[in-house]
């Protein structure tokens, strides 16, 4: 991140998994992922907007490798606390996906609830498409099109949600194979309910 980025997560990344609704969304997810993707311990996986690591955590164990990118200092420096808990190895990058390349290559790419922060869509399903090796996997979770009200603050954040058909003809478009979308669950918020799809594929 250069010095004239904000980051966004600075104040939530303490507190960030103490949200029931949230940990147990990317526990969803990640048990979706797990049925929909054959992982072994020889891959080398790349977790897009990582986080506090919710997502890897769980994926860690069925995977050799795990490299977490993330944009935020703060929300790297949390997952960096948990390090020793994480059952594989893990490297953790502070970096901007969408401007900064990265020259390395993965078996899967997954990522939860950070397409939204992305602005061009189609543009990171191509850098996704690059960064795999030849039948590399995906899966992508993230909302699907809200009112506009899932963030209190919506700084940073570029779609609220996303219709499923058109989110899935991107990444066709950038090359994805075998595409599928299905419901994971519901996030419920004191004043609204929310639906997050999970989109699987492969290179
Ligand atoms: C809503 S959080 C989700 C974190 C985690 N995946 C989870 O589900 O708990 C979105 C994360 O994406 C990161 N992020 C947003 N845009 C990014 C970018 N262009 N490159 C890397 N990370 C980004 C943010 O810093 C934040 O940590």
């Amino acid at each position: 991140m250069s010095p004239s980025q904000k980051d966004y997560f600075a104040e939530k990344a303490k507190d960030y998994d103490k949200e029931k609704a949230r940990t147990d969304n990317v526990s969803n997810i990640a048990s979706l992922i797990l049925k929909e993707i054959a992982y072994t311990k020889d891959m080398s996986i790349l977790d897009f907007g990582s986080g506090t690591g919710l997502l890897l955590s769980k994926i860690a164990p069925y995977v050799g490798k795990i490299t977490a990118v993330d944009i935020s200092k703060s929300m790297n420096e949390t997952l960096e606390s948990k390090r020793e808990t994480i059952d594989c190895a893990l490297e953790i990058k502070q970096l901007d996906l969408t401007t900064e390349p990265m020259n390395q290559q993965f078996d899967g790419i997954i990522s939860s609830m950070t397409m939204h922060h992305v602005e061009n869509i189609p543009k990171i399903f191509e850098t996704f498409y690059g960064l795999l090796n030849e039948k590399g996997t995906l899966a992508l979770s993230d909302l699907d099109t809200e009112d506009g009200t899932f963030h209190k603050d919506d700084t940073g954040v570029f779609h609220f949600g996303f219709n499923r058909d058109e989110f899935a003809k991107m990444a066709e478009n950038a090359g994805f194979k075998n595409l599928k979308i299905q419901t994971v669950g519901f996030v419920e918020k004191p004043y609204g309910k929310y639906s997050v799809f999970l989109l699987t594929g492969n290179k």
